[in-house]
């Protein structure tokens, strides 16, 4: 389970990531969250928002990311540009079991234009609550950041 989760969005992703923050509240109160915002819905470009939710994972202060934007794409693209972040944009729990089960993905990237909130908050309860399962998963993510020839 993720100790302290850093939590972002972009204006097309705001009014999830508000919901999201009381749904873990309510639901995972052992988590800490910190919002590395917007703070409202005024238009903003996510890659400010990916970097200062990754910025916490890259330095240890958290050990999980939720990131939404209208589609997830962009700020998914954005957060993964950080070698020790695996955000994985996720539009049904499946995919939200299986990134964590194989990719051990410590960032979840979420489409507000693209899923419901009762999809979205199914796939956040997924992704908190599924372990990475290791083994041959582990060779392959660390094969993940080796630099092309
Ligand atoms: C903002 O209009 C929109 O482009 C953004 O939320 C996201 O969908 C980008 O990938």
């Amino acid at each position: 389970m993720f100790k302290t989760i850093a939590i972002a969005s972009d204006h097309g992703g705001y009014e999830y990531k508000e919901t999201i923050k009381t749904f873990l509240a309510e639901n995972f109160s052992d988590i800490t969250i910190i919002d590395c915002g917007p703070s409202d819905t005024q238009s903003v470009d996510y890659p400010d928002f990916a970097q200062a939710a990754s910025g916490k994972i890259d330095a240890g202060e958290a050990d999980g990311m939720i990131l939404i934007c209208g589609t997830g794409i962009g700020i998914s693209i954005a957060a993964n540009r950080y070698e020790s972040v695996r955000a994985a944009l996720c539009t049904d729990v499946t995919m939200a079991r299986l990134t964590r089960q194989h990719n051990n993905a410590n960032g979840l990237a979420l489409g507000q234009r693209i899923i419901g909130i009762e999809t979205a908050l199914d796939i956040v309860r997924t992704f908190v609550t599924t372990e990475f399962e290791g083994g041959r998963h582990q060779r392959r993510i660390d094969k993940i950041n080796v630099k092309p020839n």
